[in-house]
């Protein structure tokens, strides 16, 4: 099979390289892929915006399947145009991956269906969601630009200085740009948060494994959110008896609910869960792969990933056992010093041959490029460091190890992943 990757970060990375471990794939293309992805795939120097040129370069290099690891392409419709040229996609259609790309729908969603979710209001007048703060009378209280923001568009406020003020920000100035048309005000809930991973066909779903992300830039949870700074899976907090009350109360109904309002889904969901008192509640769904989620459960996955793709595509998921390793696997992001604020690019990467020949550790690259025959960094999270191990403490240490494998100026990273 020849297969295309749409995306440029690790998770695509983590993908590519599970792909390339099956014997059925012959060639891989990755468009537009970074530095690390070239060793597995052919570069090909297409946006994942440029939905009918990449559809064409499908058609044109008799591409089998078509993988679409970011969330932006997949809200734009880029499924649905490779649909309709006849070309084997996987990723939800544009009506299905709004569960991603409108928290106002998705709160709706599980409004209508009673899946546990934070209680909300949602607004597209700043007035009105001013005068709901000024009236609530509880915080913190948190604020969701609805629309895609890269993961930044969410604000908790410790007052209603700072509620009115994030108010301003997301739907007055636009922080996150249009993504803040509409804004959902959502109850503060406190607990262990847990990642899990799904391939859904449609109808059925499986759990691929749980993982916990790092989401703040700092040692502690400190500083700014991020798109992700570390993970490990499994999540040591995700017991069986939770994972029971999940697939009852949060994943199966999100399936069905999404089939009742002909938004049929087929992809992955990435249900980001609180743990709280009051049982598990979902803070958020993803239609994609996590990043870094994908670098440490993609290790541990013991299928063929096509099969289980293709399962996906054709609705045969039920006939699909999923496998784990038992290891542990932690990853460490290393990012461009500032971010996710301003950060420097083009900075010289050195020892990546380090990771050569190793198969319990591995460096995914997230932003990377090559620049005069050297490898350069070229986004804000630079590489994502993950290791194996036989638990949580052999894991860790293998991550950090190799993390000091490498260097570039600027380098930085949590010291707590894992911990
Ligand atoms: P989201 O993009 O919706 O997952 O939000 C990003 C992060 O903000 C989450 O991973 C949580 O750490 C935090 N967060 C989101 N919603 C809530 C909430 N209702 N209560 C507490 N923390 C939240
Ligand atoms: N690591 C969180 C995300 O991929 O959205």
């Amino acid at each position: 099979m020849k297969i295309l990757i749409v995306g440029s970060g690790g998770r695509e990375h983590a993908l590519a390289w599970k792909c390339s471990l099956s014997p059925k794939v012959e060639k891989i293309y990755c468009a537009p892929g970074n530095a690390g992805i070239a060793q597995l795939a052919e570069l090909v120097p297409l946006k994942p915006d440029q939905f009918d040129e990449l559809a064409d370069f499908a058609a044109s290099n008799e591409i089998d399947l078509t993988i679409i690891g970011m969330d932006d392409p997949l809200a734009g419709g880029i499924v649905d145009v490779f649909e309709a040229r006849g070309l084997r996609v996987f990723g939800p259609r544009k009506r299905a991956a709004i569960l991603e790309a409108s928290k106002a729908f998705s709160k709706d969603l599980m409004k209508k269906y009673g899946i546990p979710t934070a209680s909300y209001e949602t607004f597209t007048k700043l007035e009105e969601a001013k005068e709901y703060l000024k009236k609530l009378g509880k915080f913190p209280v948190v604020l969701k630009a609805s629309g895609l923001a890269l993961g930044k568009g969410v604000l908790i406020c410790e007052d209603l200085e700072s509620a009115l003020a994030g108010a301003d920000a997301i739907m007055g100035e636009k922080k996150f740009g249009q993504a803040g048309d509409e804004m959902v005000v959502e109850e503060f809930l406190t607990g262990r948060e847990v990642s899990v991973l799904t391939f859904v066909d449609g109808r059925h779903l499986k759990e691929m494994s749980s993982a916990q992300d790092y989401k703040r830039a700092g040692d502690g949870d400190t500083g700014l959110n991020t798109g992700g700074m570390g993970n490990i899976s499994p999540n040591p907090g995700y017991t069986e008896e939770i994972r029971k009350v999940c697939q009852e109360t949060i994943f199966q109904p999100t399936v069905d609910a999404m089939r009742q309002e002909g938004r049929e889904f087929k992809g992955v969901i990435f249900f980001g869960l609180m743990l709280t008192e009051d049982g598990p509640k979902v803070l958020e769904y993803n239609c994609r792969f996590g990043d870094p989620e994908a670098q440490v459960v993609l290790p541990r996955m013991e299928n063929d990933l096509i099969d289980v793709i293709e399962a996906c595509i054709d609705g045969t998921l039920d006939q699909v056992e999923l496998r784990f390793r038992k290891e542990i696997c932690v990853c460490v992001v290393l990012a461009s010093g500032g971010y996710p604020s301003s950060y420097e690019k083009g900075k010289e990467i050195h020892g990546l041959g380090a990771f050569n020949d190793k198969t319990d550790r591995f460096c995914f690259h997230a932003g990377t490029t090559e620049k005069d025959g050297k490898i350069v960094t070229n986004g804000g999270r630079v590489l994502g460091i993950a290791a194996l191990g036989k638990d949580l403490e052999e894991a860790r240490a293998k991550a950090y190890e190799a993390a000091g494998w490498v260097g570039f100026e600027g380098k930085y990273y949590r010291h707590d992943i894992a911990l």
